[in-house]
């Protein structure tokens, strides 16, 4: 590495300790090649010397032989290395380059500008203090200018630099400067930034980066780097109130009980009160053990375990905080989501939730509105789709502790995670929570489920028929019902073409209507469980996801799932309805099996064979494998 080379061969021990001393800011660079961005950056980690030697040499050889500024050197070739792999589809989420000054050290993380890197762009700057937005002097302000305003004040970034690059080719004009700076100004009024610093600049000559430059005396503010080393935190997370996740409950032995986790917040020392939300319970901090001794004071980032003076309540994903400000606590809360998946947003469909320390079950239960980033205005929509954003309430299956996003980045943010695949496919920003679920109290009745089934003779169960279109789930559940009938049991058959008459019916057949669909189906086989009754759920019921939330939604051993497996060709020549007909010939979209999916069931408790054995035998088949 060139930079403070000596130093590092003189004296490691000075070296390291100056590094660790020096503050640590991150930052985002937002605009694409063309504004100059790789430029930039390549002449900051330049200037810092922080590149390795041998890159050097290549870069000035690269320079020569490529051209593109005579005999200088082209600072963007860098970084086009890096541009390379991406490019070649070895995708690099969010590429963060280090370098170090005298002053600070800093982390820059660089994202594609393109609407398609949204959701890296949201992944690059929900870490980042600071942003640096790129402009060309030429164009002013674009589109693209405001929707990486809008994408970064949404990640709670503050302080914001206006780049305005390429002076030298508008002859280092004041008016120009100016005129892009107010209309700057204007449209981020309503982003809630707290600090915007426009610098003029010429990334390619080197104007204002490091150094004044000559060819702007009119010009009196910080030049980048400076800026860059001096700018003041405005949410420096020390100065917010404490929270700790718990990320583990340390107990060696009965003498010592430990909370191991990071600050997210906020500072704490022995005698803190600190209040575990879940349950309201207090306590004062004992101890702050780390692996170096006991520490008088602990602050944000730093990783610890905390005693308490009492036995109270505490467990892995709660979140001990400061009594004074507390946290929200809730199941239920509004939020903003950049959708990062290239499979759509399903409301109704369970993901999971995972913030600080805890994971929870969770589902959208309503999408308010879209918001084009381009334009910021709100939009209708069913669904998001990757890359965009938008407002929806959610519904946890239990409550968890959270501060909203513009109070605390670390407390307030969450992801989404596909139950299945364990891909990250949403990430969130808690607005504030919805009380209403809480003001809903469970009604406690006597007579319960198990009461209610004794008197039938029974145990409620729910045989959920799952397969295609024409596969023979209704007459096999048809057959079993009548069996079931004549040996004395309560039953009842919810079958999807029935139910789509009444209950259903404003549900038709994209992707979002069938867990809609199948939401309602599961919540009304548990009523009818509760009631004691057998219950034979005949749907399609197409998606994994849902099926697993009907599962859910009963008590082990409840749910039987059967699998009615017949091919797809065996249905289509059935043709009962004509409906694959139809679809064959393009006159009925989505239709499962043709142009919408049916995933097979892993793990189906029965499988039966659809295909070539009669309904009758497979009905005994189920009879038998269930009650013997
Ligand atoms: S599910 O996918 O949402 O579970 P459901 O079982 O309620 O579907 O309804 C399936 C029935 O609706 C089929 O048996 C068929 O008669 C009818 N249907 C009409 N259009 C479609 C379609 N596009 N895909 C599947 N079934 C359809």
């Amino acid at each position: 590495m060139a930079h403070q080379s000596e130093l590092i061969a003189e004296d490691i021990h000075a070296y390291l300790k100056a590094q660790e001393e020096k503050s640590m800011l991150r930052f985002i660079t937002c605009g694409s090649v063309d504004d100059g961005k790789s430029t930039l950056i390549g002449r900051l980690l330049w200037d810092s010397k922080m590149i390795f030697e041998d890159q050097l040499a290549a870069l000035e050889a690269d320079s020569k032989r490529v051209g593109t500024q005579g005999q200088e050197i082209d600072y963007a070739l860098l970084l086009d290395g890096l541009q390379a792999e991406r490019e070649q589809g070895i995708t690099i989420d969010v590429a963060y380059r280090f370098f170090s000054t005298d002053k600070r050290k800093f982390i820059v993380a660089d994202t594609p500008g393109h609407e398609q890197y949204t959701r890296n762009m949201v992944t690059g700057a929900s870490t980042a203090d600071v942003a640096v937005i790129l402009i060309d002097a030429r164009k002013g302000i674009l589109t693209q200018t405001r929707r990486h305003s809008y994408l970064v004040s949404l990640v709670g970034i503050r302080n914001v630099v206006l780049a305005i690059n390429k002076m030298d080719l508008v002859d280092y004009a004041e008016e120009t400067f100016q005129r892009i700076c107010a209309e700057y100004r204007d449209f981020a009024s309503e982003l809630g930034f707290e600090e915007i610093t426009s610098i003029p600049l010429s990334a390619l000559k080197g104007d204002n980066i490091i150094e004044h430059s000559e060819q702007t005396p009119w010009y009196a503010g910080p030049t980048m780097m400076s800026y860059l080393e001096t700018v003041k935190l405005a949410n420096d997370v020390s100065d917010k109130p404490f929270r700790m996740p718990v990320q583990w409950v340390n107990r060696p032995d009965l003498d010592f009980r430990g909370f191991c986790g990071t600050l997210a917040s906020g500072i704490i020392r022995p005698g803190d009160e600190v209040v575990v939300p879940a349950s309201g319970q207090k306590s004062r901090v004992a101890r702050i053990v780390t692996m170096d001794g006991d520490l008088d004071e602990a602050i944000a980032g730093q990783s610890v375990t905390l005693t308490l003076e009492d036995e109270i309540d505490v467990s892995r994903g709660d979140l001990l905080a400061t009594p004074v400000a507390r946290p929200d606590h809730s199941d239920q809360f509004e939020a903003h989501l950049v959708w990062m998946h290239e499979d759509a947003l399903l409301p109704g469909r369970s993901y999971l939730l995972k913030t600080g320390s805890t994971t929870v079950p969770a589902q959208i239960t309503q999408l308010k509105h879209k918001i084009n980033v381009n334009t910021l205005q709100q939009e209708p929509g069913k669904t998001l789709a990757l890359n965009e954003v938008g407002v929806c309430n959610l519904s946890l299956s239990k409550t968890v502790s959270f501060d909203p996003y513009q109070e605390n980045r670390t407390t307030g943010n969450f992801i989404l995670i596909d139950r299945f695949t364990n891909a990250t496919v949403g990430a969130g920003m808690v607005d504030f929570s919805l009380r209403r679920a809480s003001n809903i109290h469970w009604q406690s009745i006597d007579i319960d489920k198990d009461a209610r089934a004794a008197l039938k003779g029974q145990k409620s169960r729910v045989l959920w028929f799952t397969g295609l279109s024409g596969a023979g789930k209704s007459t096999i559940a048809n057959l079993v019902e009548k069996k079931l009938h004549s040996l004395g049991k309560h039953t009842y058959i919810l079958d999807g073409d029935n139910v789509r008459h009444g209950l259903n019916r404003d549900l038709g057949f994209t992707d979002a209507d069938r867990v809609e669909n199948i939401r309602r189906v599961g919540e009304t086989a548990k009523l009818m469980a509760d009631a004691g009754l057998i219950v034979l759920v005949s749907f399609i019921s197409p998606f994994k996801s849902e099926r697993q939330l009907a599962r859910d939604l009963l008590e082990p051993g409840e749910f039987v799932e059967v699998f009615v497996d017949t091919p797809l060709a065996v249905c289509e020549e059935r043709d009962v309805k004509g409906l694959y007909k139809k679809a064959r010939a393009g006159q009925l979209k989505n239709f499962t099996g043709i142009d919408s999916a049916y995933e097979v069931p892993e793990a189906a408790e029965i499988v039966v064979a659809g295909g070539d054995v009669p309904a009758e035998e497979l009905a005994e088949q189920i009879v038998r494998e269930i009650w013997g």
